[in-house]
């Protein structure tokens, strides 16, 4: 296999002009991050739904910056050649641009990322010319945006009806003249999807926005299938892990409870 080169923000904005797709994967720690390099995933994102499939948060509001950060530097010990990401958690930019220039900093300058996302249209306009001032690439975020779930008043599917397509739309056109290096779009209609990836020059990356994308992101942990929870419409599992590791851990139970475990071939011997 030959080397890959290391991804950049320039790579991604290349395979879209090429219409190469663009594979994005959440990672939180260093032996997924070093599989996910080895497998050819383009970026790895650093999410801030770390807060609810690692550290058990009913929803991403709670994550902090800390967090983010500790688990960003797990993802860029693994050294990868894909870029990474690190997800800026709720509160961390919101109040003001100063604020979100201090947050970035550090995920770029502790974490090690090498750019940040952060979800909101055109009123995050201050904060991302601020971070993008500052000389770190921004991913923006639209659509079913997780940390407005209360907002929302649940997590449901955003630009159904024209009004708030159109309006979407005018938030994507915003993200990328804001200079947005890329933009997810989450929880929309497919057609919606394919009418802003038209409509901007800059890689549009859909979670639960259909096929019309530049790219795809999903969280790593619902495409190995870790929860025995039913998933959402959008995501695909592509491997059942969850149940391998209740096996596993079942049978490692039997065998030191019976005793077939350690056996000679797993014990030091004086000779
Ligand atoms: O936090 C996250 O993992 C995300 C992606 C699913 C887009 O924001």
């Amino acid at each position: 296999m030959t080397a890959r080169r290391k991804v950049t923000i320039r790579t991604l904005q290349d395979m879209k002009r090429r219409g190469e797709r663009i594979v994005m994967l959440t990672a939180y720690d260093y032996q997924t991050a070093v599989l996910e390099d080895r497998s050819g995933v383009e970026v790895i994102l650093v999410g801030d739904s770390l807060g609810m499939v690692v550290l058990g948060y009913e929803n991403t509001i709670p994550v902090t910056l800390e967090e983010v950060i500790h688990h960003l530097r797990a993802v860029v010990r693994a050294r990868p050649q894909a870029l990474v990401l690190g997800d800026m958690p709720f509160m961390s930019y919101q109040a003001s641009p100063q604020d979100a220039v201090r947050s970035a900093g550090r995920l770029v300058k502790e974490g090690g990322a090498e750019g940040v996302k952060l979800e909101g249209g055109r009123r995050m306009g201050a904060v991302i010319g601020a971070i993008r001032d500052a000389d770190i690439p921004v991913m923006g975020h639209i659509g079913l945006t997780p940390q407005s779930v209360h907002q929302f008043g649940g997590y449901r599917v955003q630009g159904r009806d024209d009004t708030s397509a159109d309006r979407l739309l005018e938030e994507a056109r915003f993200l990328e003249e804001a200079g947005c290096f890329a933009m997810v779009l989450e929880g929309i209609p497919w057609q919606l999807a394919q009418r802003i990836t038209e409509a901007v020059s800059i890689p549009t990356i859909g979670i639960g926005a259909g096929a019309r994308c530049d790219g795809q992101v999903l969280v790593v942990n619902d495409v190995l299938g870790m929860s025995d929870e039913s998933s959402p419409r959008f995501v695909k599992r592509y491997a059942e892990v969850g149940k391998q590791m209740l096996d596993a851990f079942g049978a490692y139970i039997d065998d030191v409870k019976s005793g077939r475990f350690p056996d000679p071939d797993h014990s030091y011997s004086r000779d």
